[in-house]
């Protein structure tokens, strides 16, 4: 019964609820070069240079997460910045929520002897990511995981939530779990599912590296965050998700055009590959940073993560009115808005923007963000070639004194004609 109301839209109960909030440890482990070394990573000095190294038999960034070698990762941390399971990079700037990862997995466990093994029945894991800004830059801060457990004719629907904040090295989070259908519904109390015989879909937290995981063992899953810390620089201890990927529990790599992490060589198109067809298909080139701004900023992502600027979900429809070869024309010519920290903050100058768990509102109490507007507006103007739009863009970036924050010969909408007929 109580499952079935939360599946409504009844907003009241929500006000009665109180997910649970985890203060984690203060302080980070000893400097290495500019940062602290992951778990299982060790400091290493070669060639009069200082860094993380993750240990033997793992694999990883060793100044943000090690895992055992033969699991596949893709992580999101920083800038933020995306090494994808091909081990690909690419820039992702924004701060709506992305699709980070979608996995169809076989059921698996851990038998007697420590081996990882299927069982019948199969899994389905959507993996999306959030971001706050500060400084000008965007660093995850909160990360959602949608689980279906399938056996035979039935499916089990587990839905979590987990966002953090911190201050100097002490993070604070707030899970919240839901059961309803596709994870589409309200969220109130953390959740846990027991899958019969073989394990958990559980949170686990570290309080010594201040990572927030959620365990989809069964699923041969895992997805870690560690949110920005608002005071102390981003390198020391980086934020970030990470998604874990067990090769046993045969992992096929989902929805490969919408996702921001590029399949494992071989399991699917990467994103370089993804920009090359889609180079040819609109006869312009199209790089994959360009391809990860589209995908990031013009992604079908229910924006209603706590927090969320309200004019994040008019991103998507604008994309939609555009054919793809003006989207890839005016995707070149407004993404600059993101990728530059210093027009940025000189831009908008609410420069960090976050919900606040112990406040419960944002630090900056705007619904809308103006530099989401601005990206929008320029989008539309470009798409839907309307002159008068393209222009009040290029008036208010002229006019907001920022237009010497963009970098030089950076192709932009300042040199569109706005001429359309
Ligand atoms: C938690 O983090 C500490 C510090 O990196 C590490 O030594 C420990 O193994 C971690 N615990 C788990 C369960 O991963
Ligand atoms: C599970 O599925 C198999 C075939 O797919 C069927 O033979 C079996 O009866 C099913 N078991 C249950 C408990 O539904
Ligand atoms: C899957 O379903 C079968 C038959 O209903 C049952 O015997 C088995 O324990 C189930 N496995 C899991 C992991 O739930
Ligand atoms: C776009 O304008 C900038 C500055 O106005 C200029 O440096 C750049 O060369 C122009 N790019 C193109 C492709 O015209």
């Amino acid at each position: 019964m109580a499952a079935i109301l939360f599946c409504l839209s009844l907003a009241w109960i929500l006000s009665c609820l109180e997910a649970k909030t985890i203060t984690s440890n203060e302080g980070v482990g000893p400097l290495c070069g500019a940062h602290t070394c992951a778990t299982n990573a060790i400091c290493s000095s070669r060639q009069g240079e200082t860094s993380c190294v993750c240990d033997r038999d793992y694999r990883g960034i060793g100044s943000f997460v090690c895992v055992p070698e033969n699991d596949n990762y893709c992580a999101i941390f920083n800038d933020p910045s995306v090494k994808s399971f091909d081990g690909s990079h690419v820039q992702v700037p924004g701060e709506q929520m992305t699709f980070a990862a979608h996995l169809g997995t076989k059921l698996c466990y851990r038998n007697d002897k420590g081996a990882i093994v299927t069982a019948a029945g199969s899994c389905d894991v959507r993996v999306y990511v959030w971001y706050c800004r500060r400084r000008g830059k965007f660093f995850t801060c909160g990360m959602l995981v949608k689980v279906m457990v399938f056996n035979n004719s039935t499916v089990k629907h587990h839905t979590t939530r987990i966002y953090g904040e911190a201050s100097q090295g002490r993070y604070i989070f707030k899970e919240e779990g839901q059961r309803c259908e596709f994870g589409n519904g309200l969220f109130g109390d953390p959740i846990e599912t027991e899958v019969a015989g073989i394990g958990r879909i559980k949170s686990a937290y570290n309080y010594s590296n201040n990572f927030a995981f959620l365990d989809v063992g069964v699923c041969g899953i895992k997805v870690g965050l560690r949110p920005v810390d608002s005071v102390w620089d981003p390198l020391i201890t980086p934020a970030g998700l990470v998604v874990t990927t067990s090769q046993e529990c045969e992992p096929d790599y989902l929805s490969v055009e919408q996702t921001i992490c590029s399949p494992p060589t071989g399991k699917g198109t990467s994103l370089e590959q993804q920009a090359a067809e889609l180079s040819q298909e609109v006869g312009d080139t199209v790089t994959k940073e360009d391809l990860a701004c589209l995908k990031v900023i013009c992604g079908d992502v229910n924006q209603n993560f706590p927090g969320a600027q309200t004019n994040l979900n008019n991103l998507h429809e604008t994309c939609n009115s555009c054919d793809k070869r003006t989207l890839v024309q005016a995707i070149k010519q407004c993404c600059f808005i993101l990728h530059n920290p210093s027009f940025v903050n000189c831009y908008d100058k609410q420069t960090d923007v976050a919900y606040s768990i112990v406040k419960k509102q944002k630090t900056v109490l705007k619904k809308t963000s103006k530099l989401t507007s601005l990206l929008d507006e320029c989008l539309f103007g470009l798409c839907s070639e309307n002159s008068d739009m393209c222009r009040l863009v290029q008036n208010s970036i002229e006019d907001s004194g920022c237009a010497d924050k963009i970098r030089p010969n950076q192709y932009t909408i300042l040199n569109s004609t706005c001429e359309y007929y």
